[in-house]
């Protein structure tokens, strides 16, 4: 009820700012749509929250030895999993903006008298091509064996920007810059894997991936731009990435597994400047689960035995959850895989020399 509620002020708030914002009507429509398919969604994932809570837990057990890339890993849901890993005595990577905040984050973390594991954090703005070829060479250069990739790094919604690399931003950051680090660190990941333990990649995506679609004809958004829209077709690009990828890996006989997860919806700053945060602030404390709860499935997708040999899956409370149909198909996933390669010049996937 009190969901309910909170996303029937939300809608109506929204649309009444859609409606005064004076934009051609068919773009009216078209955002006042996906409000309504955003709120029916997020108010579904709130209640398989509530629902799932008692299956949304992990074993932490030691791995010691064991190197773990993440990107954003210095706040939000990123630091939680940095915290959960370091419990398990692997050193963890961190793709970040800031150094200081990560370095500061391993203080916090040594006082609360976490003594395992350790952090290393290297720049990258996931949003920038020639930010992460400069990452994965240091980390390549560091470590070249590595067990877990947890993509992570995430913006929602917002005004339409560009990235210095001319992408929209969402699908540049979440989607794009993750794509061409797999690529780049791919190599590392099958050094790791063996018969006994696969490495694994993590995408971090969403429920929103399920109101998405790949706008082939205009992937910039520049005729038409709904934020949301852009935010879902990011998160669904994650997921046939996943799918795909799992798929050559099984039919090559190489070590890794793919998992995309959802998190659940999580407290975190990713809310911060959306219709929800200004209209009502109390829900997010009072429904949403907390960083660390959020944190649970990705660790769960990278460390769980029972997860082994089961790549190619979404994860959702640390169960194995159905995606939408769009992200099951095979020629969605092989075009959108060819089409990425294009773009960012890759000939071959994996293969950096
Ligand atoms: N919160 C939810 O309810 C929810 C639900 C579904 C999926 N997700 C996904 O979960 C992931 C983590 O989100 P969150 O909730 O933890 O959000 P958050 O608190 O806003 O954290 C986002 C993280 O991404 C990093 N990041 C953003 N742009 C970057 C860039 N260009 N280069 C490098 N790092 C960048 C941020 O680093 P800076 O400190 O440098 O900004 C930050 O560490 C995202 O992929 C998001 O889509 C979240």
């Amino acid at each position: 009820m009190i969901i309910l509620c909170g996303c029937l002020v939300v809608v109506i708030a929204t649309i009444i700012a859609i409606v005064r914002s004076k934009k051609p009507m068919d773009l009216i429509m078209a955002e006042a749509k996906y409000e309504m398919i955003y709120n029916a969604m997020g108010s579904r994932a709130l209640m398989q929250d509530w629902l799932m809570h008692r299956s949304n837990k992990t074993e932490l057990l030691p791995q010691p030895g064991k190197i773990a890339v993440i990107t954003g890993g210095a706040r939000g849901i990123g630091a939680e999993v940095v915290k959960m890993l370091m419990k398990c005595d692997i050193t963890v990577v961190i793709g970040c903006r800031n150094i200081q905040s990560a370095e500061m984050m391993l203080k916090k973390y040594r006082d609360e008298e976490i003594n395992t594991g350790n952090i290393d954090p290297i720049q990258l703005d996931i949003s920038y091509l020639d930010s992460v070829r400069n990452f994965a060479a240091e980390v390549t250069k560091k470590y070249p064996k590595i067990n877990y990739l947890i993509n992570n790094a995430g913006i929602m919604f917002g005004p339409r920007i560009e990235t210095r690399d001319g992408y929209e931003s969402q699908f540049a950051t979440n989607y794009l810059g993750h794509f061409f680090l797999t690529h780049l660190l791919f190599d590392s990941l099958k050094k790791a894997g063996d018969e006994k333990c696969n490495s694994r990649i993590v995408n971090v995506s969403s429920c929103a991936h399920l109101a998405g679609d790949i706008n082939f004809e205009d992937i910039n958004y520049r005729s038409r731009y709904i934020s949301s829209e852009a935010y879902a077709q990011s998160k669904l690009a994650q997921i046939l990435f996943t799918n795909y990828l799992d798929a050559l890996c099984k039919r090559n006989g190489y070590h890794v597994q793919l998992h995309s997860i959802h998190p659940g919806i999580v407290n975190t700053e990713l809310f911060d400047g959306t219709n929800l945060k200004n209209l009502a602030p109390w829900l997010p404390n009072l429904m949403f689960k907390t960083p660390e709860q959020g944190a649970i499935p990705i660790v769960h997708a990278c460390l769980s035995s029972d997860l082994e040999g089961k790549g190619g899956t979404y994860i959702n409370n640390c169960k194995i959850f159905p995606t939408s149909e769009l992200a099951k198909g095979e020629e969605l996933q092989q075009k959108l895989f060819d089409f990425t390669n294009k773009l960012i010049g890759v000939e071959r996937f994996g293969e950096t020399l």
